[in-house]
């Protein structure tokens, strides 16, 4: 068996070292144009011209959990396309967003502005039951998201395509379902696949039915946002403060409003990082299992696109 590998800003040694070691039959190489077909494609993001000159592959392994970079390519018909199932993502996005979250829910940033000038004083104590967190996309990670806020004592509610029966989450589905989802809450997470459906979703109209002083966390992708929105809704006060880990264009430019906005926390996309020994295991058994003639988990929908 015959795998090429074709990730965009990835040392790929390592990765072809593991690959190689974890099938030990297979004949692991880096793609470079004009290289010779192969049966599975390992990638993150390559040019059109991988797929142009690749025409026997039987399925391609994306090394994440976001299609939205291979979706928009001329991709063979019928070919699976495989994403990354977790592999170590969704405990780091818990992580992060119930970091940002009780930052901002205690005012950890306030504090910290108050040390670093010297001054010892305290904010009054608020009241979870007023933060109810909303999360935008209930799947791999958005679920283990719900269930980590929900550990916390915070009110948690859920919006996915198709209903989802979560204990603890208050489960919202359906464009219709959506502005009742906003408006019961304060905090807004993201872990949408970005879609036709889904870009631009957090615009002007969406955000103005969260509660007053609501805060927004976008871990998906800079398309689900409108920039001017989000900026316009802070500037009027409608809401309090955002944390940013994905943007439109990547790096965010240095001309970029957000850059320098007070009520803006950012980060270089960096969430849930991809793990590559984990991501590595998980794509070389479910190598293993295609060639065995088994169906696999993680295979994107595309008429869905995600
Ligand atoms: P997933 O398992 O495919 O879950 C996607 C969720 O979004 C599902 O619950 C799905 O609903 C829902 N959804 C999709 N389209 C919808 C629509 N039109 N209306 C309502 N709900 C919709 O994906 P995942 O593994 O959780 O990852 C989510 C996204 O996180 C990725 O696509 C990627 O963009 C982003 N991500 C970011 C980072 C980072 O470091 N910042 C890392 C990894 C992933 P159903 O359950 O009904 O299908
Ligand atoms: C990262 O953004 C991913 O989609 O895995």
């Amino acid at each position: 068996m015959k795998i090429t590998f074709c990730c965009s800003d990835t040392k790929p040694e390592p990765w072809l070292d593991g690959l190689s070691a974890a099938l030990p039959d297979a004949q692991v190489s880096l793609w470079q144009p004009g290289a010779p077909p192969a049966d599975y494609a390992v990638v993150w993001a390559p040019p059109q011209a991988f797929f142009d000159e690749q025409p026997q592959l039987r399925a391609i392994f994306n090394t994440g959990a976001g299609v939205d970079a291979l979706m928009k390519l001329n991709l063979p018909a019928g070919v699976p396309v495989i994403r990354l199932d977790d592999a170590g993502m969704s405990v780091q996005m818990a992580e992060y967003v119930c970091h940002a979250l009780i930052r901002h829910f205690r005012e950890f940033d306030g504090y910290e502005a108050d040390m670093a000038l010297g001054q010892w004083s305290y904010r009054k104590p608020r009241d979870r039951a007023e933060f109810p967190v909303g999360i935008l996309g209930l799947g791999v990670l958005g679920e283990r998201v719900a269930r980590a806020v929900a550990q916390f004592d915070f009110p948690v509610n859920g919006w996915s395509r198709s209903p989802k029966p979560l204990v603890g989450v208050k489960c919202f589905a359906g464009t219709d379902q959506l502005p009742a989802f906003l408006a019961a809450s304060k905090v807004l997470v993201c872990l949408l696949p970005l879609t036709s459906e889904t870009r631009d979703i957090m615009n002007h109209q969406n955000l103005s039915h969260l509660q007053a002083g609501g805060y927004v966390i976008n871990v998906a992708r800079g398309g689900n946002l409108v920039d001017d929105d989000l900026l316009a809704l802070l500037d009027s006060g409608h809401l309090a403060g955002a944390t940013l880990d994905v943007f439109r264009t990547e790096p965010l430019p240095p001309e970029h409003a957000f850059w320098q906005h007070p009520k803006i926390c950012l980060t270089p996309h960096t969430s849930a990082r991809t793990l590559r020994s984990e991501s590595i295991g998980q794509i070389a058994q479910k190598m293993a299992a295609l060639q065995r003639g088994e169906s696999v988990a993680g295979v994107v929908d595309r008429g869905q696109g995600y």
